[in-house]
């Protein structure tokens, strides 16, 4: 039965996606490559750090420390830019009434996010009350596709692994989870996400008793 909900935050609560892959493009063509879309669905979920590594070993370009430090903290101070104007309006559909949903069913909730923005973005969505527990970016080792932030977040819950449901949007996350014996829902899919249990488009209509449907084993 499941006891807990831990939701992704990038792509599930919210889609700052194009404002991660707008600043990720201004980094690339800095070191002369040209950053795609496609090339961005591989850095979903995954920490600035290592996105940034991804991306110097595409365009075959090397950095010291000191600077990727600076391009770190200039792709985040672009990033933080874009996302001034965030609000509850850039809620992805379905998420408010899901959250409350649950929690009046007596499911307790997490967010389990590989951003170091996370709770900064939680506050600009007015979403941190819904939360029993947020670990993010700053508060793991490893971050996804390694279990940590899922398996930090169910010991803040109280819950067994097994008894938690992850809803994610992308491939590291959904490994991340499964590597922890979480139960996963993907969302927006689109044929990717092929280790979910199940995928759907968004929350909208989804509610306690899917989840207890679905995932109950
Ligand atoms: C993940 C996003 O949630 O967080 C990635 O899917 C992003 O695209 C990562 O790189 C780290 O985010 P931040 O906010 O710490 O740069
Ligand atoms: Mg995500």
């Amino acid at each position: 039965m499941i006891q807990g909900v831990i939701f992704d935050l990038d792509g599930v609560l919210t889609d700052t996606a194009v404002y991660h892959y707008q600043s990720w493009r201004n980094i690339a063509s800095g070191v002369g490559f040209d950053l795609t879309e496609s090339h961005n669905e591989q850095l979903k979920g995954v920490s600035r750090a290592e996105s940034l590594d991804i991306i110097l070993n595409w365009a075959g370009a090397e950095r010291s420390v000191e600077e990727k430090a600076l391009l770190l903290t200039e792709k985040n101070n672009h990033y933080l830019t874009l996302i001034a104007s965030l609000s509850t309006a850039d809620i992805l559909p379905g998420v408010v009434d899901f959250l409350s949903n649950i929690r009046s069913g007596g499911l307790k909730t997490a967010v389990g996010s590989s951003s170091k923005n996370a709770v900064f973005i939680l506050d600009k969505l007015q979403l941190t009350g819904y939360f029993d527990a947020i670990v993010d970016g700053n508060m793991v080792k490893q971050t996804k596709p390694d279990p940590e932030v899922f398996v930090n977040a169910a010991q803040l819950l109280g819950l067994p692994t097994q008894n938690c449901l992850v809803i994610e949007d992308a491939d590291a996350g959904v490994t991340a989870a499964r590597a922890a014996g979480m139960h996963v829902l993907g969302i927006n899919g689109h044929g990717q996400l092929q280790d979910a249990d199940l995928c759907v488009e968004n929350l909208h209509n989804i509610d306690l008793q899917f989840v207890q449907t679905h995932f109950s084993s």
